[in-house]
């Protein structure tokens, strides 16, 4: 698996999204960071990186494969993310790749809710999630756009991109949805009159 996570880049999975990453460094949580393919590269494009992987393997590889970049790697789990949560360190984005489909129905409105507590305000989500027939034997579950948009919608997220993608990996059953949300920036003093 951490040879295939590693086969695509960064710039290939999120082409679609590319616009939506901010351009100056801020500070970013990827969850579920596999081998760090991703935490990489935004570390690389000058972003603070804290890479959540509950697998030590995982771990193990992603700091091999890519030494000398900024990346804290914290052994963690939606959806209760309970040592990123203590930390009270907001995220200007919150990256969820190839993830969301491990949770169960209740779990997701769970890990929705402490990663909307994650983000600043003005603060970003974005989410690639896996479509159609679901392996389950690989602890994978059925999820829809739809319901994704609905439990961030329910937490004041506001839908700022909605697209899908073919498999980087080309298999022809694999459909990735992209998703990317924003939580509302409080209204400064000034515009508060
Ligand atoms: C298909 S891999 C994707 C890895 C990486 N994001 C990528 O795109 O290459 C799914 C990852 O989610 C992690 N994962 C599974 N359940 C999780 C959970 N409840 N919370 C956080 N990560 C989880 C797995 O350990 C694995 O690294």
């Amino acid at each position: 698996m951490a040879s295939l996570y590693e086969q695509v880049t960064f710039d290939e999975v999120h082409r679609q999204v590319l616009h939506l990453i901010p351009t100056e460094p801020v500070r970013v949580l990827d969850i579920g960071a596999g081998t760090g393919r991703d935490a990489a590269a935004l570390s690389a494009r000058g972003h603070t990186v804290v890479a959540v992987e509950p697998s030590e393997e995982f771990r193990t590889i992603g700091r091999q494969a890519h030494p000398g970049h900024n990346i804290r790697w914290v052994d963690d789990r939606l959806p209760e993310l309970s040592t990123v949560a203590r930390q009270h360190q907001p995220f200007k984005l919150v990256m969820l790749t190839a993830v969301w489909m491990f949770l169960h129905e209740e779990e997701r409105h769970r890990a929705m809710s402490r990663i909307h507590g994650l983000l600043e305000d003005g603060g970003r989500l974005g989410m690639v999630t896996r479509i159609g027939p679901v392996p389950t034997e690989r602890g994978m579950y059925p999820v829809s756009a739809a319901e994704t948009v609905s439990l961030a919608a329910d937490r004041s997220l506001s839908l700022i991109h909605a697209s899908t993608q073919t498999d980087s990996l080309g298999r022809a059953d694999v459909i990735w949805s992209n998703l990317f949300f924003e939580k509302p920036a409080v209204p400064t003093s000034h515009e508060a009159g």
